[in-house]
């Protein structure tokens, strides 16, 4: 019996190279990204720009996959601020054009984030009205709505979540801890609230949504409500 086929975009991101990791046990994982694979473990990763039509064709609708992973986003908020039409290209355009692109038989995973929220409020719900401060969130809940007006077979998974990465850039988690291992100051925020997950709890408890029947929009946090910029 064949293992179903998924294929993640992002693949070599914080993120992206966590699942691949775990996911190739139970699954045909195929990975896509810009950058390349950097694990121990060889991973079958196509290297391109998702941008590019002949390599989208290539990555994406050729391979028909049964579960798309979409991690693939422009993630950085300050520069997000900066370039709005960018941040709109690579986070809800993008996302339009791969759901789009798979067909109905195929589950749509979508990384969202907590910053659909204003992040001075309470714990959220799914079913709260987002109302996004930034432009990076903005663009993040265009991307949802571009998967829930695609496909029912959907999952929209609002989270925050650390670990460690390549290295290629420094993750926020990276970046306090090392500052806190060298006894340097740091300035964080009183106002703004996040409930953060380790990144391979993360992928544990994303492996059992996969199963179902679980669909929709879902908020995947950690135990804490922590008070700092993230
Ligand atoms: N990190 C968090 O705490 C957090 C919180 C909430 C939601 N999320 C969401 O979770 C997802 C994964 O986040 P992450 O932190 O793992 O991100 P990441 O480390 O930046 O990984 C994303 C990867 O995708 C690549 N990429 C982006 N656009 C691409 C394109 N058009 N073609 C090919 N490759 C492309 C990126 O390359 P570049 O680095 O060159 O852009 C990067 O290697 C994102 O959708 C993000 O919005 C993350």
């Amino acid at each position: 019996m064949p293992r179903p086929k998924v294929v993640i975009t992002g693949a070599c991101g914080l993120l992206g190279s966590h699942l691949m990791a775990s996911l190739v046990r139970r699954f045909e994982v195929h990975g896509v990204d810009r950058h390349p694979w950097w694990g121990d473990e060889p991973m079958h990763v196509l290297i391109g720009e998702l941008d590019e039509p002949a390599f989208f064709e290539r990555a994406v609708q050729a391979e028909a996959p049964d579960i798309l992973i979409h991690c693939a986003a422009w993630v950085n908020v300050d520069a997000c601020e900066q370039e709005p039409s960018r941040a709109y290209a690579a986070n809800a355009a993008l996302t339009r054009r791969l759901v789009r692109a798979v067909g109905p038989h195929c589950l749509v995973v979508y990384l969202s984030t907590d910053g659909v929220f204003p992040g001075e409020a309470p714990l959220a719900r799914e079913e709260d009205p987002t109302a996004p401060p930034t432009v990076y969130g903005r663009t993040k809940v265009q991307g949802e709505q571009e998967v829930a007006q695609a496909t029912e077979n959907h999952l929209i998974v609002r989270t925050n979540f650390y670990g460690w990465s390549s290295g290629r850039k420094t993750t926020f988690g990276e970046w306090l801890y090392r500052a806190l291992a060298r006894r340097e100051p740091v300035t964080l925020f009183t106002d703004f609230f996040f409930t953060p997950i380790y990144v391979v709890d993360f992928v544990e408890r994303l492996m059992r949504l996969l199963e179902g029947p679980c669909r929709g929009i879902v908020h995947l946090g950690g135990g804490d409500r922590r008070n700092s910029h993230c």
